[in-house]
């Protein structure tokens, strides 16, 4: 498939799917509160759908809505699976899966697609184990995971081996099990605190101070009602759109301006692009708001390791920003982007080698040459949904077509996306 409305500028306002980590959470969270948690504007791609179905698995009722969610919960409700949860491709949904089933008695089996299959699961395991979840997976530490859970789980303070929002949620929700003590999670660089704010927002005590996450048990939650955000991930794709393709002017409606998740913004900013925030409100524990974009010419920037963690899914589309800037733009300490849904230090680096861009990578980093232009050409999407939409982006500003092998897989994150896109750039005869 090719996204061929070449230069069309991008005109209008659009709500962006809403937030998959917050989906994720909002459903895992809502399995374990005690009462009925309305979540209102879910994010309905595969991932959550994934694990919607494995709350239901494992005793949750789940009302689907066209406007909401319905999720009737409680920690008694929660008992064991009848059959395998399959998560898919999500990484997301397997790791949190993890933790909240370390405390679900009976056994649970996590698996997942090839690409789920791949990705290192020893992360989560370790910490859990030490908390005395019994966890069996295939050599190496990979799914299919067998968790035989309910044991007693006493506390931990644990660094985890990277900077990972996906280890410290995993560590918390088996947190909700333990009787007594204090559950710590070591961040020495901060990722996304949505676990952290949801807890708080249903009555948990958790606290961070310096680097450390605290959770004190016991853990009773309240269910409470609320609306997830659109998803700052997704919006970074029209961002990045809008930015580079001449005469555009946007307006991306209540996307979540959670400090731990709007690096890819700064790094725009800094590069030249034009972006305004109004803040809003919706219900719940994130801030949020409408975000205005118009075109602007980019440059090269550096963009430093501490920065990753609130822009880890954002680089591939900001690397395509960066073939268009002018100068060298490097990547730093982004190594676990080779633990993703693709190898996405790889599948970036075939991207924009495929588009004409020179492009080198190491270990951990990508520098990108930026020349203002991309020629096009045949990519692939390596199974990614986040390099289908960097290359439909880049085949926006391309000199000649971006031919792109598959675009299903961009369904695990944002259903919406092809056709917000030709939304926004339907010629003005046509609006
Ligand atoms: C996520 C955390 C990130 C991110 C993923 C979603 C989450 O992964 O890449 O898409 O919802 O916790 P890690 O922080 O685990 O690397």
């Amino acid at each position: 498939m090719s996204a061929r409305s070449r230069n069309t500028p991008l005109r209008g306002r659009v709500r962006v799917v809403s937030d998959k980590s917050l989906t994720h959470r909002g459903l895992l969270l809502g399995a374990f509160a005690d009462g009925v948690t309305v979540l209102e504007q879910p994010n309905r791609g595969a991932d959550c759908r994934a694990t919607l179905r494995a709350v239901r698995a494992l005793g949750a009722e789940v009302e689907e809505r066209p406007e909401a969610w319905i999720v009737q919960g409680g920690r008694e409700r929660l008992r064991e699976p009848a059959d395998v949860l399959d998560l898919e491709n999500s990484g997301t949904g397997m790791r949190l899966l993890c933790g909240l089933t370390a405390g679900v008695p009976g056994l649970s089996i996590l698996t997942g697609d090839a690409s789920l299959r791949r990705r290192p699961m020893r992360r989560v395991i370790e910490p859990l184990t030490r908390m005395g979840a019994r966890i069996e997976s295939r050599q190496g530490g990979f799914a299919p995971l067998a968790i035989c859970g309910g044991a007693p789980l006493a506390p931990i303070s644990w660094t985890p081996e990277v900077a990972s929002a996906q280890i410290k949620s995993a560590i918390l929700l088996a947190g909700l099990f333990v009787d007594e003590g204090t559950v710590r999670v070591a961040e020495p660089m901060k990722t996304r605190d949505h676990t952290e704010r949801l807890l708080e927002f249903l009555g948990a005590s958790v606290t961070r101070e310096d680097e450390v996450v605290a959770l004190v048990a016991p853990t009773r939650l309240r269910a409470r009602s609320w609306r997830v955000p659109a998803d700052p991930s997704a919006a970074a794709f029209f961002v990045a759109a809008a930015t580079l393709v001449e005469g555009s002017e946007i307006v991306l409606e209540e996307v979540d301006f959670n400090p731990t998740r709007t690096g890819a913004l700064a790094v725009l900013e800094r590069m030249g692009a034009q972006i305004t925030r109004r803040p809003g409100s919706a219900p719940g524990p994130e801030p949020c708001g409408d975000l205005e974009v118009v075109h602007a010419p980019l440059r090269a920037t550096v963009v430093e390791a501490h920065e990753v963690p609130s822009l880890l899914d954002e680089i591939p589309i900001l690397a395509v920003c960066a073939a268009l800037a002018r100068g060298t733009t490097r990547f730093e300490g982004i190594g676990d982007l080779r633990h993703k849904e693709s190898d996405r230090i790889e599948s970036v680096a075939a991207l924009l080698t495929a588009l004409g861009v020179e492009v080198e990578t190491g270990d951990d980093w990508l520098a990108v040459q930026g020349s203002g232009s991309l020629a096009g050409g045949k990519v692939r999407s390596h199974g990614d949904h986040r390099i289908a939409m960097s290359a439909l982006v880049a085949g926006l500003v391309s000199e000649s077509p971006v031919e792109l092998d598959e675009v299903a897989m961009i369904e695990t994150s944002d259903p919406h996306f092809l056709e917000n896109l030709a939304r926004l750039t339907r010629s003005r005869e046509d609006r």
